[in-house]
């Protein structure tokens, strides 16, 4: 399968605009004969990441999976024949606003993430996740979603792994240099191919700043970097790649990453 993600330069506050600048990457992909089966977005790729208060980011949340912006990515996924991970803000039934991603095919929406480790001041808007990490088909692959700084928390990309992802999908606005670094870890010590979708820029917003180190990458389960966003530009790359190979946890020598755990001495 072909796996690709997104680095954008996102408009804050214009949904829309953000949405066609999907749409042109996918076309301009095509125009030069690559397409993928999955596309990876940034994480809040249709709003723009800083948000004054919960009032502000009330105004830009949606409901999922009926808002606009999930139904656009079930549009585009039915016309384009692909898959998206996409980073989304949702305003739940009960008026709670979380930090999200959605997994949508042509069919609609095949699962919701909540992010489990808000960041900084994301916690002026957002509630902590309250949802399992998921592990969903999505075009064919055993597909996991965690996002951006959930990366810090090597829990959450072991439990995509035990819970079957061959692929961790991982919507980002990266601000800490680490994370293209510390994916290297995460794939190798999973097994696991990993995508890491950021964007690119800055935002100065309602006293707060925050400038983002693009370097999306793929990476595969041998810890192999498949491929390497640049730090300060929109960029889509896709990568061939064999899920089925995330499936092989045996080592060289003999030892195997999920057999050899020892969950019996995993404790303080
Ligand atoms: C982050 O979690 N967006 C840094």
């Amino acid at each position: 399968m072909h796996v690709g993600y997104i680095q954008t330069l996102p408009s804050w506050g214009l949904p829309a605009e953000n949405l066609t600048a999907v749409v042109d990457a996918i076309r301009q992909a095509r125009r030069i004969g690559t397409s993928a089966d999955l596309w990876v977005l940034p994480e809040l790729f249709s709003t723009g990441y800083l948000f004054a208060d919960r009032d502000e980011a009330a105004s830009l949340c949606e409901p999922i999976p009926d808002g606009p912006t999930v139904t656009a990515l079930i549009s585009i996924a039915m016309r384009e024949r692909t898959a998206f991970v996409a980073g989304v803000a949702e305003r739940a039934p009960d008026g709670r606003l979380f930090n999200s991603a959605v997994a949508v095919d042509s069919t609609g929406i095949i699962a919701l993430y909540r992010k489990a480790h808000v960041f900084g001041n994301e916690r002026r808007w957002a509630s902590p996740g309250d949802l399992p990490f998921p592990v969903v088909t999505l075009a064919g692959a055993r597909v996991g979603i965690m996002i951006c700084f959930d990366w810090r928390f090597p829990e959450a990309a072991r439990t995509l792994a035990l819970g079957g992802a061959q692929i961790i999908a991982h919507p980002s606005n990266l601000v800490l240099p680490n994370c293209p670094d510390a994916m290297v870890t995460r794939a190798l010590e999973n097994g696991v191919f990993t995508v890491t979708c950021d964007r690119v820029g800055s935002e100065d917003h309602a006293g707060q700043q925050a400038t983002f180190i693009g370097r999306s990458r793929i990476i595969g389960p041998d810890g192999k970097i498949l491929s390497d966003g640049p730090a300060d530009r929109p960029f889509c790359d896709v990568v061939e790649i064999d899920p089925a190979r995330a499936d092989i946890k045996r080592l060289a020598g003999g030892n195997d990453l999920f057999l050899d755990r020892r969950p019996d001495l995993y404790r303080p």
